[in-house]
């Protein structure tokens, strides 16, 4: 029996997605299923992601936390460096789990190109222990490359060669790239990104499992979420697969005007769920003149900002929350014998009570303004749900991309700034 971790609720969809729209897309969530199934779909060199929670072996599990716990005792501060897919399944899982060890033990590197964010915190970490695990799939990305060297050379520098190579790790591809080459060179430990992932698909891999493990996070946990979601995501059926709905109804509303979606969450440590998510639609759809924009709102923080335009703007917008069932009851209200702010109705009642109640409110305003939305419901903050809802969210970029009608796969977009950058760099011609 697989244990609860995320359900769907669509009630503030009501006149907005009829049964009748459901019934229509279907064939077309069919399609986007044998694609899967069949693995014959655009793009489907990289479907790998599917069956990592299957196919990630006990011994890999073992060598990351092995390999994470030897970090974590010779060093006092551990740098990620990596960039977009490459970078922010790794954040989201530690932000959401490992909150007070980002900037405390846990610091990224490589995800912009600030010399002087750079210079800051090379700067800070000057006296402490310090560790890297560079991530790149390609190994040549120009952001984390040039981190690389910079924080190579600075372990270099404090090190020496044999003691910096026992403080670097690298995550990249098998058999190729630049990363792969100077971790053989210079026996640096590595880990395998597969070659049948791609970066945004890359979470449940090393990409995003072993800087969980080296803030300490139960990856055992996270990997049997994915599994059990998996396993709940095998059949094409809309009243059970809630990944599947989920797609089908953000297509549904896409093809109505809503041409924007707005993932929230009412709990700020699952702000980079939400940046990790935009990658994951943003990339994946974002092609042939279609996209649905994602955008995301931490609440109920920006209610005291984007709420107004989202209450009555214009009405091209839906959303998508992500909730957590089970309160973590530590916060209560205490009574004032002079109840000046008139807070005493509240009296004992947990802050993360009145959170819960802002949530409903918000859905049931929202969607009384024109605003369409529906809700994914985590049972609990557990790193097993957040397993659950990673591959959740995989299998409907996957099959929303379909029923799109594009490949979901691929990012060719992101190359035009590129060459344009490059030559602006000067960088030489290859061969
Ligand atoms: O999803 C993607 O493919 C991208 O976001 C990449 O992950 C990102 O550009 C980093 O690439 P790499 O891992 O090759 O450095």
């Amino acid at each position: 029996m697989i244990k609860k971790g995320v359900t769907y609720d669509t009630a503030h969809l009501e006149g907005f997605v009829s049964e009748k729209d459901m019934g229509d897309i279907f064939a077309e969530v069919k399609k986007a299923h044998a694609f899967l199934e069949k693995r014959n779909g655009p793009g489907n060199a990289f479907l790998g992601w599917m069956d990592l929670p299957e196919n990630i072996t006990g011994s890999l599990v073992e060598e990351m936390e092995t390999t994470a716990a030897d970090l974590r005792s010779n060093s006092d501060a551990i740098i990620i460096i990596g960039i977009g897919g490459s970078y922010l399944g790794a954040r989201s899982i530690i932000e959401a789990f490992s909150p007070g060890a980002v900037g405390k033990k846990i610091f990224f590197a490589g995800h912009n190109l600030s010399g002087d964010r750079l210079n800051a915190l090379l700067d800070a970490l000057r006296d402490r222990d310090v560790s890297v695990n560079v991530i790149s799939k390609s190994g040549t990305t120009i952001e984390p490359a040039v981190a690389f060297r910079v924080v190579e050379d600075f372990l270099l520098k404090k090190y020496g060669p044999i003691g910096a190579k026992e403080r670097i790790v690298c995550t990249t591809d098998g058999e190729k790239g630049a990363l792969r080459e100077i971790a053989r060179e210079k026996g640096y430990k590595s880990f395998k990104i597969p070659a049948d992932v791609g970066g945004r698909f890359s979470v449940l891999t090393p990409v995003g499992l072993f800087p969980a493990a080296c803030a300490g996070i139960n990856i055992v946990d996270l990997i049997a979420g994915a599994k059990d979601q998996r396993e709940l995501l095998l059949h094409c059926n809309l009243g059970r697969n809630m990944s599947y709905k989920y797609a089908a109804v953000r297509n549904i509303l896409y093809r109505k005007g809503k041409r924007i979606e707005i993932l929230s969450s009412f709990d700020d440590r699952l702000h980079y769920i939400d940046e990790w998510w935009k990658q994951l639609f943003g990339e994946s759809e974002g092609k042939g003149g279609h996209s649905i924009f994602p955008a995301s709102c931490d609440f109920s923080t920006d209610l005291h900002s984007m709420g107004q335009l989202i209450q009555q703007g214009e009405r091209n917008l839906f959303e998508t929350f992500i909730v957590v069932e089970k309160k973590e009851e530590r916060c209560s209200i205490p009574r004032r014998e002079k109840d000046v702010d008139g807070l005493n109705y509240l009296a004992g009642k947990q802050v993360d009570y009145i959170n819960r109640k802002a949530y409903e409110a918000t859905a049931e305003a929202h969607f009384e303004g024109g605003v369409p939305n529906s809700t994914v419901l985590l049972a609990e903050r557990s790193v097993y749900c957040l397993g659950q809802l990673l591959y959740f969210f995989e299998k409907a970029a996957a099959v929303s991309g379909y029923i799109s009608g594009i490949n979901p796969f691929d990012q060719p977009g992101v190359e035009s700034y590129k060459q344009k950058m490059f030559k602006r760099l000067g960088k030489p011609a290859i061969g």
